[in-house]
């Protein structure tokens, strides 16, 4: 099979980081038309800059990255440096990247990128909140049927929220927009907190990342040594979960996850739910399916993949 096309809109974060270089690794399998950045775990001079420094780390300084949108559609920007640090990527000393940052808006690549494709070409993968794709639709709606598919690290139905006790942060930092994907009729994947807490970076999974002896290797294991102790003091578990890169496995091996297809709505009035993705897994309404939500991964298999790959670069 050709490689899939994808968009990634990201926030870069370190798991956004593994995502992005799960991918960059992975030519035969998806080939990565840009990577457009938004506001979210820090402000989108922090998230583009991360970006560019993640493609540098991969050794792919000619990947097309754009700055989007730096609020979201109409709230203030809620941030997570509690989790990632001041600079979204703390941890290791990283250096600042040489590569250029493209002079087109993300919002202006993500429409005119779906224009130039055939019909049910192109996936995007957000990463962050939708914020950027949200208003690529509402200005131009003739790209929606451009979209192959939508497939997103956010929301959770079982374990309810990690940013507020109802809510999972990227969905929650944008509910508006969230609300316009899912409502787009584009067919959704979600990956949710359901599964991305079930790929948890154990010691033995870090200590085979420094095992490779390479660069991104002892990147990939320093950034989830800092990520880590967030989740590990808050959930008392035995690492952080890989939320972001579950996006790029799922494209890549997609036989390692489980879900139904259900209906999922977004709460975006109630001050106490704000953001929850009420998704309907008990199928308890006739509202219809509108997104394939993972609730289980082969975790063994999700970080085979992901060591086996972030080894080649
Ligand atoms: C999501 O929020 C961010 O902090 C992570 O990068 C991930 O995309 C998890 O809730
Ligand atoms: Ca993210």
């Amino acid at each position: 099979m050709a490689p899939r096309k994808i968009i990634i809109d990201t926030d870069p974060g370190q798991d956004d980081a593994v995502a992005i270089l799960l991918a960059l690794a992975s030519p035969e399998d998806v080939t990565v038309l840009g990577v457009t950045a938004v506001a979210g775990n820090v402000p989108l001079p922090l998230t583009q800059k991360n970006a560019r420094i993640v493609c540098e780390l991969a050794g792919k300084p000619d990947t097309l990255v754009f700055a989007g949108c730096d609020a979201p559609l109409k709230r203030k920007l809620v941030t997570a440096e509690h989790v990632h640090g001041k600079t979204g990527l703390d941890g290791p000393q990283m250096a600042d990247p040489t590569m250029p940052l493209q002079g087109q808006h993300a919002v202006d690549f993500i429409i005119n990128t779906l224009r130039a494709h055939d019909m049910g070409s192109v996936t995007l993968c957000p990463l962050g909140p939708l914020t950027n794709i949200a208003t690529a639709f509402n200005r131009a709606p003739d790209i929606i049927e451009k979209v192959q598919e939508i497939v997103l690290m956010g929301g959770a139905y079982f374990q309810v929220g990690n940013i507020t006790p109802a809510a999972e942060f990227n969905i929650y930092v944008d509910p508006e927009a969230a609300e316009i994907m899912f409502k787009s009729g584009v067919p959704i994947v979600v990956l949710p907190l359901d599964v991305t807490h079930q790929a948890l970076t154990t010691r033995p999974r870090v200590d085979a990342f420094r095992a490779m002896g390479t660069k991104v290797g002892d990147m990939v294991a320093a950034w989830t040594d800092f990520f880590e102790r967030f989740d590990k003091e808050k959930y008392g578990s035995e690492g952080a979960p890989l939320h972001d890169p579950c996006v790029i496995a799922y494209l890549i091996q997609p036989e390692l996850f489980t879900g139904r297809h259900v209906n999922v709505e977004i709460e975006t009035v109630s001050e106490l739910t704000l953001g929850m993705t009420v998704a309907d897994w008990w199928r308890v309404t006739d509202r219809p399916a509108n997104a394939l939500f993972i609730g289980n991964l082969d975790a063994e298999g999700f970080f085979a993949l992901l060591a086996g790959r972030l080894a080649r670069l």
